[in-house]
């Protein structure tokens, strides 16, 4: 008693004492992580936004934030002492991504540091989290003291392909001082062309074909590199390749876009800070000089590149080298209408390498054939013994011939290959550095023959945007692992600086159609929210003043033509990408955009019937007439079910947005269209009336909710018999492709889906695998064993659209999808079928890892899930049974974290918060 009562005594004195004293808790919880700005950028130099928002995660143990406070200062000693820039105090809310800068104005070049803390749900505060900056780039024209500059390439240059002007690559260089203690050097810079830049004869950077490809007439994006460890005091020397790339290339079918005057120039600012706090700058202008007497002596993207050692100059971009014979660099000023930005996504970038797996030597002596078993998007590395003056001639191909050759005629008039002239005897170590080619087989030609060919002579660089992997998928199916694997080829093989259709032949351009379809499985798999972003910006600049949006952005056919399904990637895109991130930022860049599309769309109607040219459900197999490659689902029909598509998702990014009046006038447009669409398409009974019943047309009226109840029911029921009829296969194109499993998912049918998805026979998924796919392809038979080559020339083996399917892989079978924005809330609902036994997925979300891991053994389904902080999860069960379920070693009927919202059709579906959940039921 007496122990008691010194105790109480105890703590009421400490409480008061602490009452006196204001003293609080020490906090304990751990800080939020992975800081990072706007689209993911981690402490970006550069950066493109002065109005940056702010994202962060919390530790996997804390469920839930309850407020967080955020401090922002332009050094990290203010940060701590007397926040300059903003400090938003204690701010009651659960928000921990993308929380919009409301500090003081930021400029050009400032630097901004920040730090976070959170509180949980009993209101304990956790440490501030470590530091994270950002640094801005030059934002505006008016922050360039640098000029155009480059030689005129364009008087001595060779004519190509019918009015092609061939520019030969040049090389830019300048010398001068660093003559006191430097604190920092800065370099921004971009191109009108594609560029490498060399500071003492070391490259810059590792980025790839800089700046990358935007609309050049409106917009061309800066790098800002810090190069301060590359400068010494006394002499330095700065130097830049340069050639044609996009900017004065010849793209498509042999056409220059912008480059019909001019020729490639570069714009180059080094910023250089000294420690007395004086600065100098070292500019492009008119002190400069060139040379296109290089080693790179040719180099186009479809064409390839040509590089003579002879021509080698070394330490060209060192002090030490004398310029004799270079030239004096013309100058230009920097036009008005063209915006200097700062690159908003990251650059190219090698990101991994393929080892040559098998060397093939034909029989004819023609070339030796390197195998790297794996279809990619790059340039090779080749060390390879030459003799002096001999020429090494490489070719590419993406698969060979039955009998053993070159298949190239899909690479149409791309020439794809590249030389070098030896200098001297011994073994090369090159590899191109202004064009890029899709393949997996490279054929040398020219090579000291007095060696045997070794694997190591010839490693694939594979290149792609730098953004890293989030998802991933596998199963107990080695041909589903196949597929996942052939879906992410695809995504690397297109997600050159813009996405793609293809990498290999004369267009690798960014098509509209294919982007829309694929957008949220690559979202799934990678980190493309920038990507996307920044894409989407192009194509915001590239939208016709009609509202028409182009077949192509950057827009390269210039032909103000428009189709159905292409230009809805408007609408369609920035709803995916907010879907899956929770960035408004995307709905309110893009919304004008989704509207003027939908007022274009409306304006090719007639009582809201689309009268819109579409590609249709592009290559659908078995069409009516082959040749015809937009398939048989009408096009009338497809241009009204996207119309009114556009109009319903505008509509809900409207509501996001609290546009309430614009909300009601889209869905209302939606409605109507919807209403016009049944009336023209269906009959009572369900059934596709003026018009082809195919599997699209029922999969856009069923996908895109545009039929009523009633007729809904029976068309599903068509659409089921369509199915039938194929045999269980699908008869889908680019557009009724992705729809497919949606659909099919919606309707419960997933044990169909399964089928379809597992059939090994044409056309399917597997069809291709087993023909030897190693990436998506364009045709569902671009090759088959038996017949070879589909005999069109536009037949890509790298085209990413039916990897479309991966939503489906990681939503049904793993079972993760989004249920709010960004996954705050997550359905984990996978279904086993198909005759596996396991699969599993995780996703890096914007909050944190999700997982789902499921076996079965024996009788009994294990499922394994993780749901991340500041999220709750649907968690289903496939049991009816509450009894037989057991989560975290419990049974279900005791389970304390969370409440059982649903147990209908066998399925229980439980409310969880974050954490790890096991489960196990007994079938
Ligand atoms: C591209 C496609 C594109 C199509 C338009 C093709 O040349 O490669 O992927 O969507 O044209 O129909």
């Amino acid at each position: 008693m007496k122990l008691f009562h010194n105790i109480r005594t105890i703590f009421t004195i400490s409480l008061l004492g602490c009452f006196l004293l204001s003293c609080r808790t020490e906090p304990t919880l751990k800080p939020a992580q992975d800081l990072t700005l706007n689209e993911g950028f981690v402490n970006p130099i550069g950066f493109y936004d002065a109005t940056p928002s702010f994202s962060w995660k919390l530790p996997q143990e804390i469920q839930k934030q309850t407020a967080y406070h955020l401090v922002v200062a332009s050094s990290p000693e203010l940060l701590s002492e007397d926040p300059d820039l903003w400090d938003t105090g204690k701010v009651s809310s659960g928000q921990s991504l993308y929380i919009s800068y409301e500090g003081k104005p930021l400029l050009s070049r400032d630097k901004m540091y920040w730090k976070v803390r959170f509180w949980n749900a009993e209101d304990q505060p956790s440490t501030w989290s470590e530091i994270a900056q950002m640094e801005l780039g030059l934002l505006q024209n008016e922050d360039w003291q640098a000029k155009w500059i480059g030689l005129n390439t364009r008087k001595d240059s060779i004519k190509g392909k019918s009015n092609i002007i061939i520019h030969t690559p040049q090389y830019l260089r300048k010398e001068f001082e660093v003559n006191k203690q430097l604190v920092s050097a800065k370099l921004y810079v971009t191109a009108k062309g594609v560029f490498k830049g060399f500071i003492n004869g070391k490259a810059i950077s590792e980025d790839v074909m800089s700046p990358g490809w935007t609309p050049y007439q409106k917009r061309i994006e800066s790098l800002t590199y810090d190069v301060t460890d590359l400068l010494k005091e006394g002499d330095n020397a700065i130097g830049f390749q340069l050639a044609s790339g996009w900017h004065f290339g010849r793209l498509l079918w042999n056409k220059m876009i912008w480059g019909q005057n001019g020729s490639p120039k570069v714009l180059s600012q080094l910023e250089l800070l000294y420690k007395d706090g004086t600065k100098k700058n070292i500019v492009s202008d008119n002190s400069w000089q060139g040379t296109t007497r290089g080693p790179i002596r040719f180099a186009e993207i479809y064409d390839g590149e040509i590089y003579d050692a002879n021509f080698q100059m070394h330490g060209w971009a060192t002090s030490d080298f004398e310029a004799k014979e270079w030239s004096k660099v013309e100058v230009a000023p920097l036009e008005n209408a063209i915006a200097i930005r700062p690159k908003r996504h990251h650059s190219v970038r090698q990101k991994t390498t393929l080892d040559t797996k098998e060397i093939i030597t034909p029989k004819d002596g023609s070339g030796v054939i390197f195998n790297l078993q794996q279809n990619m998007l790059g340039v090779p590395r080749l060390r390879v013994p030459m003799k002096k003056g001999d020429t090494l001639k490489v070719r590419f191909s993406e698969m060979l011939d039955p009998d053993g050759s070159f298949y190239t005629d899909n690479y149409r008039s791309a020439e794809s290959t590249d030389y070098y002239i030896a200098a001297e005897d011994g073994r090369i170590d090159w590899h191109p550095t202004f064009t890029f080619h899709g393949f997996q087989y490279a054929e040398l030609s020219g090579f000291d023959t007095s060696k045997t060919p070794k694997k190591e002579w010839v490693t694939g660089l594979v290149q792609y945007s730098d953004f890293d992997k989030t998802g991933y998928f596998s199963s107990s199916h080695d041909k589903l692992n196949q597929l996942q694997s052939n879906i992410n080829w695809g995504l690397r093989g297109n997600f050159f600086d813009i996405p793609t259709d293809c990498p290999q032949r004369d267009e690798r351009l960014g098509w509209t159609g294919d982007a829309q379809v694929i957008s949220p499985t690559s979202i799934f798999n990678n980190n493309v929210h920038a990507f996307w972003a920044s894409w989407l910006q192009t194509l915001r600049e590239s939208q016709y003043v009609d509202g028409g949006i182009p077949f192509v952005a950057p827009d390269v056919l210039e032909n103000n033509k428009v189709s159905s399904g292409w230009g809805d990637a408007a609408v369609i895109i920035p709803w995916d990408i907010y879907t899956r991130t929770a960035d408004t930022t995307v709905l309110k860049e893009n919304y004008e955009m989704m509207k003027k599309w939908v007022s274009h769309h409306q304006s090719i109607s007639e009582n809201y019937i689309s009268q819109m040219n579409s590609f249709g459900d592009w290559l659908q197999p078995f069409q009516a007439k082959e040749s015809n490659k937009r398939g048989d689902t009408s096009k009338k029909l497809i241009g009204t079910a996207f119309f009114a598509h556009a109009a319903h998702l505008t509509s809900k990014a409207a509501e996001v947005l609290g546009l309430k009046e614009e909300k009601e006038e889209y869905q209302k447009l939606y409605q109507t269209v919807a209403n016009a669409f049944e009336s023209e398409f269906f009959d009572n009974e369900g059934k596709i009336k003026n018009g082809k019943a195919t599997q699209t047309a029922y999969l856009l009226a069923l996908h895109f909710d545009l039929l009523s109840d009633t007729i809904t029911k029976k068309a599903e029921q068509h659409l089921l018999h369509k199915i039938e009829e194929a045999d269980n296969h699908l008869r889908t194109g680019f557009l009724g492709t992705p729809l497919l499993p949606r659909v099919l998912d919606a309707m419960g049918e997933t044990d169909l889906m399964y089928q379809i998805l597992l059939k090994e026979t044409y056309p399917s998924w597997f069809y291709s695998i087993n023909q030897g796919a190693t990436t998506m392809w364009e045709r569902w038979n671009s090759y088959s064993r038996l017949e070879g080559y589909n005999p069109e020339s536009m037949n890509s083996l790298n085209h990413y659209a039916y990897g479309a399917v991966g939503e489906w892989m990681y939503e049904r079978i793993a079972g993760i999808k989004p249920l709010e924005p960004g996954y705050k809330k997550i359905r984990i609902a996978p279904i086993p079928g198909g005759g596996l036994t396991s699969a599993e997925a995780t996703y890096d979300s914007p909050y944190g890892e999700i997982k789902s891991t499921w076996k079965i053994e024996g009788d009994t389904f294990y499922h394994d899930a993780t749901v991340p902080p500041n999220t709750t999860a649907l968690l289903s069960i496939i049991s009816d049974n509450v009894q037989r379920v057991i989560v975290n070693g419990a049974s279900l009927k005791d389970f304390k974290y969370g409440q059982v919202i649903e147990n209908e059709d066998g399925i229980i579906t439980i409310e969880v918060p974050s954490g790890n959940y096991s489960i196990q039921t007994l079938r």
